[in-house]
Order: C-alpha cells, then structure tokens, then sequence
C-alpha cells in the first residue's frame, strides 16, 4: 500500500506557481490577485480561508479578504462581488461556502465574472467542463485529478465510485473522471445499497463529511482509495470519512487525512488564480 502524499505534492506546486508569480512580477509588471469574500462566522470557514490567505501571501499574490458579518444583505453581497469583478488587479473571486441561509447561493456564484471564477462554481464554467472545453475547474476534484497524474494512476477504463454529489465535490469529479474514460458511478444519501457500488469499484473517492464511512468491507482488495472527508471529531482530531487504518490495510493507494487532498485544494486555488492572471497577457 502506497500513501498518496498530498502535502508533498502541493507543496511542490506552490513552489512552481511562487516561481512563475516572481516571473510575471519582474517581466510582465503583472501581480496575481485573489479576492476572497467571507460571510459570518463559522469556524471551518475562517480556518480555510486564513489557510488560503497564507498560500496567497508565500506565492506572493495579492490578495484581499471581505469579512462580512451573517446579517449582510444578498445585494450588498452582491455589490462587493460587481466591485471585484470590475477590480483590474483582482484575477480570481472565491465566495467561502456555504453561506447563511437567508442568502441565494446560487444567485451569488452567477454574480462571479466566469472569467475570475477560480473555484469554478460559475455555470459557465460547469457547463464548459461537463462539455469537455477548457475551463476553470472546482480546486478539489482538480487536485484529486493531479494526485493520479503525479502516481501516474490510469483512469481509462476504470470503474471509479464517487461517493457524494454535491456541485462542490462528487459532480466536478465525475465529470474530469467521465472526460478521461473512467467509468463513473456517483453515489449519494438516497443510495440503496452503497457498499454494493464502492466493492465493484477500481478506484473509490469520498467527500461526505461523515467520519468512518467507508470500511474494510466496503473496498475491493488493491482497489484506490481517496478521502476527501475534512471532520474534526469529538478528541478535536481531523479525520476523513475513510476508517484508515482499516482500509489501508486492503488498498494499493490511499490518501490521508490530514495530508492529503486537503493540501491540494489550496494548490489548485493558487494554480487558478496564476492561469487566470496570466489571461491579462492575452
Ligand atoms: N467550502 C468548502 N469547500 C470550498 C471550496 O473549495 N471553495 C469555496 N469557495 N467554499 C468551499
């Protein structure tokens, strides 16, 4: 069994992308800018964004964030997102999710000018990457995505489960996995029979945010197994949504948590916000 060193690899991506920023600085004049809006205060969400703050600053982004407090109106939301969209030093929009409930999330991500919708929430561009055209892809899936290129794991052919199908996470990967050949089966809460899907699978990825739900029994022996399940747990540990102990013991891969996919979330924001800056060039 190999682990999949996500830390690694991200680390090795901001490098890259802190080697292009310098370059772009010195010979275009041109400084990547990321803005990144935040509404109210959920803990999760400050913690993610300071993260994404701090990869912005080491890659020497510029970057801003909007903290708002849960009582704002969606058209003051809105007015903030018109103002960075307009904004010439800012190349991507991150609006942190989920948002409060009296705010239409949907209508927000409309708002995002597709072309600095680095999390690529924006229809625009979930309909170009369903199609298989160039777009800004979700950080997440794209990161797992980049995880099998570095392991040089082949997708054609295989049968992947997909454990989830949120617009975040399960649907964006399915469709990268479906556009590389992959045979893709997406499960979800309304599922019958989970485990019969995920023991049929070559390759299983989860992000549900349920701790433990994926057990020894539920995986094929040498199959492939990515965890993208964040949960802190009543010891105040991080854990995925893989019981890992158990599984490693039966996969030929696995990501772990913390370590994993997590660190190239944040890496594909950054590789993002670089590609979409690099677009003032054009
Ligand atoms: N909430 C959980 N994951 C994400 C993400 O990748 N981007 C944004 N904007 N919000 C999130």
């Amino acid at each position: 069994m190999q682990i999949i060193d996500g830390k690694r690899l991200a680390n090795r991506v901001q490098e890259n992308v802190a080697k292009e920023v310098e370059e772009l600085k010195q010979v275009k004049n041109i400084v990547p800018g990321l803005a990144v809006i935040l509404i109210g205060d959920d803990p999760a969400s400050h913690a993610y964004v300071k993260m994404k703050a701090k990869a912005c600053e080491r890659v020497g982004f510029y970057s801003i964030t909007h903290n708002m407090p849960d009582t704002i109106s969606q058209e003051e939301i809105i007015a903030t997102i018109s103002m960075m969209n307009d904004n010439p030093r800012i190349d991507g929009i991150l609006v942190q999710l989920p948002l409060p409930s009296h705010v239409d999330t949907d209508k927000i991500l409309e708002v995002i000018d597709p072309n600095k919708d680095v999390d690529g929430f924006h229809a625009y561009n979930v309909g170009r990457l369903v199609t298989g055209l160039e777009s800004f892809v979700a950080c997440t899936p794209l990161g797992v995505m980049r995880m099998f290129e570095e392991y040089n794991i082949d997708l054609k052919g295989k049968d992947v489960c997909v454990v989830g199908a949120s617009n975040i996470v399960g649907k964006p990967m399915a469709s990268l996995l479906l556009n590389t050949n992959a045979t893709v089966t997406v499960t979800h809460i309304y599922t019958k029979d989970l485990k019969s899907h995920t023991l049929r699978a070559d390759i299983v990825i989860v992000g549900v945010g349920v701790p433990a739900l994926i057990k020894a029994d539920m995986i094929k022996e040498g199959a492939i197994v990515i965890d993208i399940g964040i949960n802190r747990i009543s010891d105040g540990s991080l854990v995925g949504d893989v019981d890992f102990e158990a599984v490693s013991n039966k996969c030929s891969y696995i990501t772990p948590v913390p370590g994993g996919v997590g660190p190239m979330t944040i890496a594909m924001l950054l590789a993002n916000t670089l590609k979409s800056a690099k677009k003032r060039l054009i």
